[in-house]
């Protein structure tokens, strides 16, 4: 048997755990493993090498992917569907195996129906995919976030400013709820709980004047301004899944808030940080479990399917039931945003 293994879309902490994962396991039951390089784009290109246990000594704790990723969309047509397909015939690949996000797994399932033996792992910073309770990176994410946000309470009570930083997610909360909640953010503001900017000063003017003269603001990049019902764009050229590149909200409600507080205000977006660096344990220990549940799939030849967290357990869901289908903060989580609004911290 000889499986491939590709990462595909933004990289995160967390996915050479289910690298090496897959080929410890793979080789316990004696199948071969190729790393596709630079995800989808490899797969185009026939780019891949063989990974052995050696291969992969050591690469559990280190972030990033060691096979590369791109948002290259392997069904963007139908020339390099045609690519795909007669490379994973030249590799002569029994399966395929796509660790990814939302787009990485909705393309793998297009594979699957043109033949491809394929097997999904979830991942994901944003934590925005439904069929999983966590995917692979976010609370490595929250932990970087939550150390950043501590970092900025000093500075900020130190020269009593309003500090906003905006966080990854796309149009999905998780991050900046999570990761302020651990960081004690005053307020969070999250694309799923609408709010006026108005909101945000009162909470900002009712800490002035109980002695608290700084408030730090967690932001997500994908919220909408009232004003404006549109998220903030860096850029307006859209990836090949459709996407655009968020981001410069916390500026504009820098400029805003200092309008109409008179406060001094500061923002900071942190950006790739997030998702850089070593994995935590949680991610190490989930990215292995998926990892090994995905071979085992493979040995099953139960294709089709992606790995995913339930509660405790890892379990097969059809990829059909894991694309497409956002996972949004829920309305039972708002009350979390603004734990911190009149506390210290
Ligand atoms: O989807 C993961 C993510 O980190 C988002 O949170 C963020 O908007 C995006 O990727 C950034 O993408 P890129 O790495 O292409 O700038």
């Amino acid at each position: 048997m000889k499986i491939g293994v590709l990462t595909g879309g933004g990289d995160c902490p967390g996915l050479n755990a289910v690298i090496q994962a897959i080929v410890l396991r793979a080789s316990q039951y004696g199948f071969e493993v190729w790393g596709i390089k630079n995800g989808y784009e490899g797969l185009i290109e026939g780019e891949a090498q063989q990974l052995t246990p050696n291969d992969v000594k050591g690469i559990l704790q280190i972030g990033g992917t060691i096979l590369g990723t791109s948002r290259k969309n392997p069904v963007k047509s139908e020339e390099t569907l045609r690519k795909v397909l007669e490379n994973v015939k030249k590799l002569q690949l029994d399966a395929l195996i796509t660790i990814g996000g939302d787009d990485t797994l909705g393309a793998a399932e297009k594979l699957y129906e043109n033949g491809v033996p394929v097997i999904g792992v979830p991942k994901t910073i944003d934590n925005d995919l439904s069929a999983t309770d966590y995917s692979i990176g976010f609370w490595t994410a929250v932990d970087i976030i939550a150390d950043a946000l501590s970092r900025l309470h000093t500075t900020a009570r130190s020269h009593r400013r309003v500090i906003i930083a905006e966080i990854f997610g796309r149009y999905a909360g998780w991050l900046a709820l999570m990761g302020g909640l651990a960081g004690g953010a005053h307020v969070i503001l999250i694309p799923e709980k609408p709010f006026t900017i108005d909101e945000v000063c009162e909470v900002i003017r009712r800490r002035e004047e109980s002695g608290e003269h700084y408030t730090i603001i967690a932001v997500a990049e994908g919220v909408k301004l009232p004003e404006v019902r549109e998220a903030v764009t860096m850029a307006k050229e859209k990836d090949e899944y459709g996407h655009v590149r968020l981001g410069g909200i916390a500026k504009l409600l820098e400029e805003e808030i200092k309008k109409r507080t008179g406060k001094d205000v500061r923002s900071v977006i942190l950006g790739h940080i997030q998702r850089g660096g070593p994995p935590n344990a949680y991610d190490r220990v989930l990215g292995i479990r998926l990892g090994i549940k995905a071979v085992d799939l493979v040995k099953e030849k139960k294709f089709g399917y992606a790995v995913v967290l339930r509660g405790t357990e890892i379990i097969p869901v059809k990829l059909s039931e894991v694309v497409g289908r956002m996972k949004q903060v829920p309305k039972e989580f708002f009350e979390y945003t603004s734990l911190f609004s009149g506390q210290w911290r």
